[in-house]
């Protein structure tokens, strides 16, 4: 996601993105990768949605480590002409809205370390990839992924990026989509973190509840431990339909006069897959 107030680092280019030098990592580095990949590849094979699971074989490198994002590249541009790219952490929003509509994501470019083998705030190679690469190598994915960018640039032009930005974070990075009957994940701040791939599903604690795009745009969420909410799209077909069809100017001119939700409520309104008990928030595991 992207940040606010920052300094280009020195070196970097006007789009903020750097060189990955994929040299410079360490095979200790290499192993972190390659341990997290094994971890949650055995996880998520019955718990993430079909399109991550048949995404995740872009990620299969000729050499094992961290993807070179050449390589991989090559691969994503000739499956849905998207690439990747390196930056050194947060980046402005509107830089990142400008990666995101020409069909670049932009990655950090450091890899967790043992000590933050299960949780860490700021999203690393990890993160980035694992997490939003497999899903870029689905053309619905990855037509809404572009349309967002797109959308940002306008958000921003109307002073509602922080509507636009709960989209993301309930769709992109923490969404669920039914499947069959079950849910399954796509969020990509859910598949890679261990945890939350099984408390997102499984857990007695969050509220599930039916995706609404208003809804979404009025509930605040949380950065600091697993979230509250979660919001079930029924298909990625669906998603990009309604957002590319929705004019958002309106939609965020009437937000502006109605209150932000709390991350923990449930509106009448809601449709509810799962009423949570949110007693896994209340002990404050992570955070405390
Ligand atoms: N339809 C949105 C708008 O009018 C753009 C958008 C599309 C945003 C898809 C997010 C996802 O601004
Ligand atoms: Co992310």
């Amino acid at each position: 996601m992207a940040g606010k107030k920052l300094d280009r680092a020195p070196g970097a280019m006007e789009d903020w993105t750097i060189p990955q030098d994929w040299e410079r990592f360490s095979p200790a580095e290499h192993a972190m990768w390659d341990r997290l990949f094994d971890r949650q590849t055995r996880l998520l094979g019955d718990r993430a949605a079909p399109e991550f699971l048949g995404g995740l074989d872009v990620l299969r490198m000729e050499r094992p480590g961290i993807p070179h994002f050449g390589e991989l590249s090559d691969r994503l541009m000739k499956l849905t002409g998207w690439q990747v790219v390196a930056v050194p952490g947060l980046i402005p929003d509107d830089v990142f809205f400008e990666h995101l509509a020409n069909r670049r994501f932009v990655s950090g470019n450091f890899i967790r370390t043992p000590a933050q083998l299960d949780y860490l705030q700021e999203p690393d190679i990890f993160h980035d990839v694992f997490g939003h690469v497999p899903l870029l190598a689905d053309p619905v994915f990855a037509d809404y992924l572009q349309a967002y960018g797109q959308g940002g640039q306008r958000a921003s032009a109307l002073g509602a990026i922080e509507r636009l930005s709960r989209l993301y974070w309930y769709t992109v990075e923490f969404g669920l989509i039914r499947r069959d009957g079950n849910l399954r994940i796509y969020g990509a701040g859910i598949v890679s973190s261990h945890g939350e791939s099984i408390f997102a599903l499984d857990d007695q604690s969050p509220n599930r509840i039916g995706f609404d795009l208003r809804r979404v745009m009025r509930t605040k969420y949380r950065i600091d431990d697993y979230q509250q909410t979660y919001f079930v799209i029924d298909s990625f077909e669906d998603l990009l339909r309604e957002t590319l069809e929705t004019d958002f100017g309106p939609v965020y001119a009437d937000l502006a006069t109605q209150p932000d939700i709390e991350i923990d409520t449930v509106e009448p309104e809601d449709r509810v897959v799962s009423l949570g008990t949110q007693a896994y928030a209340r002990k404050g595991v992570l955070s405390a």
